[in-house]
């Protein structure tokens, strides 16, 4: 017995190492066509830790205090070594993170990975996703431009727009009347620990109940119905190596974009860093146009998009909160018998279509001042997309589907 050998002998007597590395990896069994769409998850995670390790090093040089906070960042910006790297790596993984999380939804739009068995995978992602949100909006706020500090005061007031207690919880929510020192303190905190803490157990319940039941895929067919007489679905593969090296070629074409854009286009236009933010915070200066990061449009069109009663904000702010609720209720709302894209019928398709179409056009209508005709249109859109998960009982039983295979088609 080599060196090496004892020593995993000896490890695995009292930590199970071995039958870990065999469960999921070398003996986890994930259906063999898998195709583009499946590189996100691998990819959500690997910006996961980016954002944490470049994180911890930004931490080393900013500092949490209304009066310092902007100049340290300016300080990391210049002085620090590697400093800049370090915080538009950070700042570009934040909008990345988005872009490989809304691809990874849309996927599991595509091939219904939401329904059962994977009702909990899916509950899990829905709610990694409001804390990608609050942990975005959180850190938004520390670099204490203009946007920081405008941008949470419009959010902030949101809550003030609850009946009875509103007032009461946006005071208590920013620890003063305005945003201020105490607001900074407070969400430094929640971006730093309190969140990231949160953010990870999620993605480790959500890899846990995904192991649990075993991938989807394109196909929507379930491999383990089909086993060979060791017990190994017919249509599935280790995961490592062929999954790990296919992970890597994704890792590295998504490297390559991020490279571009950290190095040659770190504010892309505007989008991922706003003008405005690298004005410091002006209480006594409100911004003409206050809009949200691009991530955050769809909502804030949304929120817009519903008139005020009584000259409360209150319905929009419920028909914001409940745009993302509905999520929550998807695996309950398809009624299909089939559950990929691949077998389904036309309505499912127009529909899919219709709600991505009125989710990206609510995310464009959000980055512009609300004219009449863009409230119109946010108006239209937002209907649609209420719609798709409100009908879809009814048009996703009726839609002509067809017959599933019984095996995955390659
Ligand atoms: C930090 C964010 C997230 C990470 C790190 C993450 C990670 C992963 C990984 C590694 C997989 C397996 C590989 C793959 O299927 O692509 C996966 C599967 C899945 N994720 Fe996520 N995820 C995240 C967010 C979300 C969100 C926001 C949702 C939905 C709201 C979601 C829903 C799903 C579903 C339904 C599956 C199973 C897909 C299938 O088997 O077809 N995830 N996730």
């Amino acid at each position: 017995m080599s060196a090496m050998q004892k020593l995993m002998g000896w490890v695995d007597d009292r930590f199970p190492l071995t039958a870990t590395y065999k469960a999921h990896l070398s003996e986890y069994y994930a259906p063999k066509n898998f195709n583009f769409w499946y590189f996100f998850g691998s990819l959500a995670l690997l910006v996961l830790v980016l954002q944490i390790v470049t994180g911890i090093f930004l931490t080393m040089n900013y500092k949490p205090d209304s009066e310092l906070a902007f100049a340290s960042v300016e300080y990391i910006m210049r002085d620090v070594d590697w400093g800049w790297l370090i915080r538009y790596m950070h700042s570009t993984g934040a909008s990345m993170f988005f872009v490989v999380v809304y691809l990874h939804m849309f996927r599991g739009l595509m091939y219904g990975s939401y329904r059962k068995p994977r009702e909990l995978i899916w509950i899990f992602g829905v709610l990694i996703y409001l804390m990608l949100m609050a942990e975005a909006f959180l850190g938004y706020l520390l670099p204490w431009g203009q946007m920081s500090y405008w941008g949470a005061q419009v959010i902030v007031n949101l809550f003030a727009a609850v009946p009875f207690i509103g007032e009461d919880l946006s005071i208590w929510i920013r620890g003063d009347y305005v945003i201020s020192d105490a607001t900074l303190n407070r969400f430094f905190a929640f971006h730093v620990i309190a969140l990231p803490l949160v953010l990870i157990a999620l993605v480790a319940v959500h890899l846990v109940a995904l192991h649990e039941v075993g991938s989807n895929n394109p196909d929507g067919v379930e491999i383990k119905k089909k086993k060979d007489a060791n017990g190994i679905p017919l249509d599935g593969i280790p995961f490592h190596p062929y999954y790990t090296v296919k992970d890597i070629v994704g890792v590295i074409v998504f490297l390559m974009v991020f490279s571009a854009i950290v190095f040659f286009a770190p504010t892309m236009g505007g989008y991922f860093l706003e003008a405005n933010n690298f004005i410091p915070a002006d209480p006594l200066k409100t911004p003409p146009h206050i809009a949200p990061l691009w991530y955050f449009t769809p909502f804030y069109a949304i929120l817009r998009a519903v008139p005020p009663m009584f000259g409360s904000q209150f319905p929009g702010v419920v028909a914001m909160g409940l745009s993302i609720v509905l999520l929550f209720f998807l695996p309950w709302l398809d009624r299909s018998k089939v559950k990929s894209i691949r077998y389904r019928g036309p309505i499912y398709k127009i529909a899919l279509a219709l709600f991505i179409v009125s989710f990206v056009g609510l995310g464009y209508l959000g980055l512009l001042p609300a004219t009449p005709i863009a409230t119109l249109f946010a108006q239209v859109f937002s209907v649609i997309y209420f719609l798709f998960f409100l009908l879809m009982p009814w048009y996703t039983s009726i839609d002509k589907t067809k017959p599933e295979p019984e095996r995955v088609t390659g």
